[in-house]
């Protein structure tokens, strides 16, 4: 039977993964995966999640089945994280799933299941694994303009005018925060008016929510989710915990459903759940329960909320220095948008070849679309990495 079997295509961010650690150059840069590192070019185990598997080891008594929604408690934590205070009484479930892009796998079944002819539109550009987790159930992919390259910035006019053309049947995926690949994110005005708009036209959103707390705050950070949540009747919302808990092997991730009324929210989550039995039955335990143990702990969220915020500060000061840089080594400020922008990702606007050309001269690895991870790059080589991209571009 493996005989009419081809090779698909290599995943473009994990084989550069793989180019990377072959490469002998001592000062090599990964930029290219999407992991926070800190100082020290490190992925560590946050200090609270730490705390919290010893209590989870002391604690845990059983490891029988937890059931096909997964831990409560975590769901229910997810929900006041992304949700606050404003969710609609009876009109929204959580269940955990498999990660950020197990959320969304289970969302897609969802929307083909409501309404098998759907469209799901994603940015220009989007995640590079968007298209693959949104497309299984033979849904229909589309695409709407989000970020203009010769400007590194978004054309709200054009992914408005985009928007309003869409109606019931069209799914559009938006990220709640940090926005990746891009790191261009709308003001909070801007998202007032695309929730506007989606409440006007009746399509249905789609949040994916990867980097809560990398970009402004916790709570600033779900703004949009929260904007929407008050506006719109019915929407879904992937969440990820791997990124802001650190947790990434563990596989944690929440999808929610909201609906107009508790009924059809109802029979949306049993859905949920019904395709959760036939994917994977039920979702891995471990880093659930450990973030259900940090949120329900006075200390251990203070102390959680604290390191996330040395993350994002982190993020913060990387950004500024590389722009910085730029500037003292280009006397312009075309790459001041580094700055401005938010979460771990930036698009440099380079063409393939200039990104190739930095992996070949420079031992400077980033996707060949030019995202960077600003959390790759440390010390010196903020100078380095801003000198070789300032020299491949001219
Ligand atoms: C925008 C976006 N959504 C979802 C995910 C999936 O995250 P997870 O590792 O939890 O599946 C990622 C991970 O890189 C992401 O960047």
């Amino acid at each position: 039977m493996f005989e009419s079997l081809s090779l698909p295509r290599p995943d473009a961010i994990l084989s550069r993964i793989a180019s990377f650690e072959d490469d002998p150059r001592a000062n090599k840069m990964n930029l290219g995966v999407g992991i926070y590192m800190d100082a020290q070019g490190k992925t560590i185990i946050p200090e609270t999640v730490k705390l919290a598997e010893q209590r989870l080891l002391d604690l845990e008594d059983s490891k029988s089945y937890i059931g096909l929604a997964g831990n409560p408690a975590y769901n229910k934590a997810m929900r006041e994280i992304v949700f606050g205070e404003t969710v609609p009484e009876g009109r929204i479930h959580g269940m955990q799933a498999p990660g950020g892009s197990g959320s969304l796998s289970v969302l897609a079944k969802l929307m083909e299941r409501a309404c098998p002819n759907a469209k799901v539109w994603l940015s220009t550009p989007t995640w590079s694994n968007h298209a693959a987790l949104l497309s299984t159930g033979g849904l229909e992919i589309g695409k709407y303009p989000y970020f203009d390259a010769t400007t590194c910035a978004i054309n709200f006019e054009a992914m408005t005018a985009k928007l309003r053309t869409l109606g019931p049947g069209d799914v559009v995926v938006l990220h709640g925060c940090c926005h990746n690949p891009t790191g261009a994110n709308l003001t909070r005005e801007q998202w007032d008016e695309v929730a506007g708009i989606a409440k006007a036209t009746g399509f249905l959103p789609l949040f994916d929510i990867a980097y809560q707390g990398f970009g402004d705050g916790l709570e600033e950070d779900a703004y949009s989710v929260r904007k929407f949540a008050h506006t719109v009747d019915e929407m879904l919302v992937a969440v990820s915990s791997s990124k802001n808990f650190g947790i990434y092997r563990d596989r944690v991730g929440c999808a929610f459903a909201m609906g107009a009324c508790a009924e059809t929210t109802d029979v949306a989550y049993a859905n949920m759940q019904s395709i959760a039995r036939s994917m994977y039955s039920m979702p891995p335990d471990h880093g659930a329960s450990v973030v259900s143990i940090i949120w329900q702990d006075d200390e251990l969220r203070v102390q959680w909320l604290s390191e996330l915020k040395v993350m994002s500060d982190h993020i913060a000061s990387l950004r500024n220095q590389l722009a910085t840089s730029f500037v003292k080594q280009s006397g312009d400020n075309k790459f001041d948008f580094i700055g401005m922008h938010r979460g771990m990702f930036s698009l440099l606007g380079l063409t393939i070849e200039q990104v190739e050309k930095l992996r070949e001269d420079y031992g400077i690895y980033m996707t060949s679309d030019s995202r960077i991870n600003v959390t790759g790059v440390q010390g010196e080589n903020i100078d380095r990495l801003a000198g070789a991209v300032l020299a491949v571009s001219v």
